[in-house]
């Protein structure tokens, strides 16, 4: 039966044509998206930049409250409606969005893989992406059979539609739904629903379509329960991950652990991290952490 595997994992990621953590430190980090640079705040990059100087496009500037707010500035000329990007064979919209974001988290791209393997060779695969944002996500797990893609929010879920027609995938299985994330899997429990694999990438606070308020620390232990209840035995995988939260790998992996133990396979947490680019000596780049993670995978 599923157990807790203590020691904690780290899932890398490192920069691909299009994407690329290209130097950190003093508080902020500078990325390429395509052919843009863009400076954010990143409080753990406590270390100090490699490069003398950051040339970048723009730079968001937080606002004094830590949870949000912000603006950004532009220094060079960036397509406001935005510009294409890819991973693999999934294209979608790179945008400056006022949450600070560029449209698509490019920390999630080992977890994508990981999904991906864990239903490798499947066409049947039946998975649910649970604030599925703007659908990179969905796109990957399209290859292995129909998705179930939910996200609170009609521009994201308009913005993954828009993204599934650039990536020439708009006739995939997948279900695109505007619907509170625990809601809808509450009533797929009741409709005796099943899945191969369920991915959920909660924000520490969130609201459903009709104004439900999500916080993470209340509603993740009903979330994880229901999400166990449309699993079984002959299921894949279930994969959370949280971020700017201070909680450990440990408590979710625990929270996993608890739901999970009637069924077969390992459990597993750990962190998300991106790998900066190799330096021009040679030398690997730092790694930076982003989320911390709790998976569940049938052996
Ligand atoms: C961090 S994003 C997920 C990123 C995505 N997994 C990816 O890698 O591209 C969080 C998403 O949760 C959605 N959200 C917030 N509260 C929600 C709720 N109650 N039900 C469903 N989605 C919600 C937001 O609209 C947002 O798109």
């Amino acid at each position: 039966m599923a157990e807790l595997a203590l020691q904690p994992l780290v899932m890398e990621g490192a920069g691909w044509a299009d994407y690329g953590l290209i130097d950190s430190g003093h508080g902020r980090k500078l990325e390429r998206y395509g052919p843009y640079r863009f400076i954010r705040p990143e409080p753990q990059a406590m270390w100090s930049p490699r490069l003398d100087a950051w040339d970048a496009h723009a730079e968001f500037v937080p606002g004094s409250d830590e949870d949000g707010g912000g603006r950004w500035q532009f220094l060079k000329d960036v397509p406001r409606d935005g510009w294409p990007l890819s991973w693999n064979q999934a294209k979608f919209t790179a945008q400056c969005t006022p949450f600070r974001h560029l449209g698509f988290f490019p920390d999630m791209a080992p977890v994508w893989d990981w999904m991906r393997a864990m239903v490798a060779g499947r066409d049947d695969a039946q998975t649910l992406n649970l604030f599925g944002y703007t659908g990179v996500g969905s796109l990957a797990l399209s290859q292995c059979g129909p998705v179930t893609h939910v996200d609170a929010s009609k521009k994201s879920v308009a913005q993954a539609r828009a993204n599934a027609e650039l990536s020439g995938m708009a006739d995939r299985p997948i279900r695109w739904l505007v619907d509170d994330a625990g809601k809808f899997t509450a009533r797929e429990v009741r409709r005796g629903k099943r899945y191969d694999g369920i991915i959920l990438d909660p924000p520490k606070f969130g609201r459903g379509p009709e104004g439900e308020v999500w916080r993470l620390e209340d509603g993740l232990p009903g979330l994880i329960g229901d999400c166990r209840r449309l699993l079984d035995a002959d299921s894949r995988f279930a994969f959370l991950t949280v971020y700017a939260v201070r909680m450990s790998s440990i408590a979710i992996g625990g929270l996993l652990a608890e739901h999970f133990a009637d069924l077969p396979g390992i459990i597993e947490h750990g962190e998300l991290a991106v790998r900066e680019d190799g330096r021009e000596d040679g030398s690997a780049g730092r790694l930076l952490p982003t989320a911390i993670f709790a998976r569940w995978r049938n052996a």
